[in-house]
């Protein structure tokens, strides 16, 4: 048996891009061949399985692969003994039912005796029942948004991301069931190598999104300004300051949050800061 890390990813879909691009800032290369199921990694113990996401949590329950990277959507219908071990913050999407555009929506009653076609009848199911709805879910595994035009159902109940595929067949999101976005998930039982090894990988995914948030930024502040501009920007312990060549001058350099970054600019310049400068931060460890 190898030691190898064993991760799914999505061979091709609204995940499979991310998913590569998140190993790849994790200093993880793969071994490319065209159509090959599965990729080792040539400077980490791991290999990649290009699976259709729908398989990934079988796949990770039975421990064919020890981890996968899938959506909370699609690991919430499946209900397979996997542990939901990270958030990753891509592939944000809406699970919701939508009606034809033509048609008022008043409330989810209004699903009543209804046929709803949609890929997650158990999501699905466990919000009518909640609602206290009952209607006929038709489960079909693709192509979902034509149910209505082709008089198969009456609504669907589908993924939605920037709502074009729901616009352009002439439906409306009318009931979010779930938010969901992209998550790691691994086997239950992970061997101590296997855990060391997602350790290091957790370690590297942290170190990334992290500095996804976060900006690196340069200023330059008179002398006497440094310290309310140090209260305003602590940075990752303190900022660095160093002198200018014109006297009584300093450059100031830190990190900022993305989310407060025009809020602090507005405090910055009324201390006096100016030549501010925003960078981005490729890798973060704290
Ligand atoms: C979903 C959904 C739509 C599309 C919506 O598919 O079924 O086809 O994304 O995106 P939009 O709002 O940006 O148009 P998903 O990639 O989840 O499908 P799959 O895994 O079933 O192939
Ligand atoms: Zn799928």
């Amino acid at each position: 048996m190898s030691d190898k890390l064993k991760i799914a990813i999505q061979k091709s879909g609204r995940l499979s891009d991310d998913s590569k691009a998140l190993l790849r800032e994790c200093g993880i290369r793969l071994q490319n061949g065209k159509n090959r199921l599965l990729a080792p990694a040539t400077n980490f113990p791991l290999e990649v399985l290009y699976l259709r996401d729908d398989d990934i949590p079988q796949y990770v329950e039975d421990g064919i692969a020890d981890l996968g990277i899938l959506g909370e959507n699609v690991v919430l219908e499946k209900q397979k003994k996997v542990t939901v071990r990270q958030k990753l913050g891509f592939a944000r999407c809406r699970l919701s039912l939508a009606i034809p555009k033509s048609e008022n929506y008043t409330g989810p009653q209004q699903f009543q005796a209804k046929k709803i076609a949609t890929s997650y009848p158990t999501i699905l199911g466990d919000f009518l029942t909640a609602q206290g709805v009952e209607a006929e879910i038709h489960n079909i595994s693709g192509s979902v948004e034509i149910a209505p035009s082709i008089g198969l159902a009456d609504a669907v109940c589908d993924i939605v991301s920037s709502g074009s595929t729901l616009f352009s067949n002439g439906l409306k999101e009318v009931e979010v069931v779930m938010k969901s976005e992209a998550v790691l998930i691994t086997n239950t039982s992970l061997n101590t190598e296997k855990q060391a090894t997602l350790d290091q990988l957790l370690f590297r995914i942290d170190a990334v999104n992290r500095s996804k948030y976060s900006k690196y930024i340069i200023l330059n502040a008179p002398r006497e300004a440094v310290s309310a501009i140090s209260a305003i920007l602590p940075g990752m312990r303190s900022p660095t300051v160093v002198p200018l060549a014109e006297e009584g001058w300093c450059a100031v350099h830190s990190v900022v949050q993305e989310e407060r970054f025009w809020e602090i600019i507005d405090q910055l310049r009324q201390q006096g800061a100016e030549g501010i400068l925003v960078v981005p931060i490729e890798k973060m460890i704290l």
